[in-house]
């Protein structure tokens, strides 16, 4: 049993003392418990105050020198667990039992020589009712538990924008959950409604059950009426 008026005892205690870090590490810390609990939240007092102390902490250590960088590839099991710091199933897809495509290239955030946000980007084959075109799939779009909030997704995917018109394609496209549409429709992207079918391994397919978005990576682009095919994994 988890008590969470005790946690916000000692994040208020915390805060007094003017050590904001600990006050929303110990946040972070309540999260982690939470997410052994699929679909548990935080209660809404708990993040009404992690609301309110992250907006009188002063900006984090390293803030200014926030570095963006191209990495070829996708990450190493070093780096993947260095952006996810001990989050077990962030993208709270676990469950879905799908094999996702690895990445051609990673647009990344590095704070102090610490990687802190990520866009995946693939160059992947797509069909939408009779047309087939390339893609560039964005995925693994990630921001490190404790550094969210700050701007870092919009930052990391408007850089991955710029980088993926530079790809060919003419078209963005991504899945996500419908709880994270909301960030893609601020960056452009829009919502393809059509049924979305993308390959698995072993020759196998499966339906998308993931919300599917478009984005036009030039000026002009539309995205074709009729059933969406992935011939490969999904990103
Ligand atoms: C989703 C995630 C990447 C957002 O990162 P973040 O750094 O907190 O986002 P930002 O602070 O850059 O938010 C940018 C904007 O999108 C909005 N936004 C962020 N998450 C959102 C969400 N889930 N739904 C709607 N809007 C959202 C913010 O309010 C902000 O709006 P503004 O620019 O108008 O102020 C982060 O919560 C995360 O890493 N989650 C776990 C992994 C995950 O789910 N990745 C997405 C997979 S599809």
């Amino acid at each position: 049993m988890i008590d969470e008026a005790a946690t916000r005892e000692r994040m208020r205690a915390l805060a007094d003392r003017g050590d904001y870090a600990a006050a929303l590490a110990e946040y972070a810390g309540l999260e982690l418990r939470l997410a052994a609990d699929p679909g548990v939240k935080p209660e809404r007092e708990t993040r009404r105050l992690f609301d309110e102390l992250r907006r009188h902490a002063p900006p984090p250590l390293g803030a200014g020198r926030l570095r963006l960088v191209e990495l070829e590839g996708d990450h190493t099991d070093a780096e993947r667990a260095e952006l996810h710091d001990g989050e077990v199933n962030a993208f709270e897809s676990l469950d879905l039992g799908l094999v996702w495509r690895d990445h051609d290239r990673r647009i990344v955030i590095v704070d102090r020589g610490r990687m802190i946000a990520c866009a995946g980007l693939v160059v992947a084959p797509a069909q939408a009712g009779d047309e087939r075109f390339d893609v560039v799939g964005f995925g693994g779009v990630i921001v490190t538990h404790a550094r969210r909030g700050e701007g870092l997704a919009r930052k990391v995917l408007e850089a991955a924008l710029e980088r993926a018109a530079t790809l060919g394609p003419t078209r963005g496209l991504l899945f996500c959950r419908p709880d994270r549409a909301g960030l893609y429709a601020k960056l452009g992207f829009e919502h393809v409604h059509a049924p979305v079918n993308a390959g698995q391994p072993s020759g196998q397919r499966a339906d998308m059950p993931l919300d599917t978005m478009w984005r036009p990576l030039r000026d002009g682009a539309t995205w074709p009426d009729g059933d969406v095919v992935v011939p490969g994994l999904p990103f």
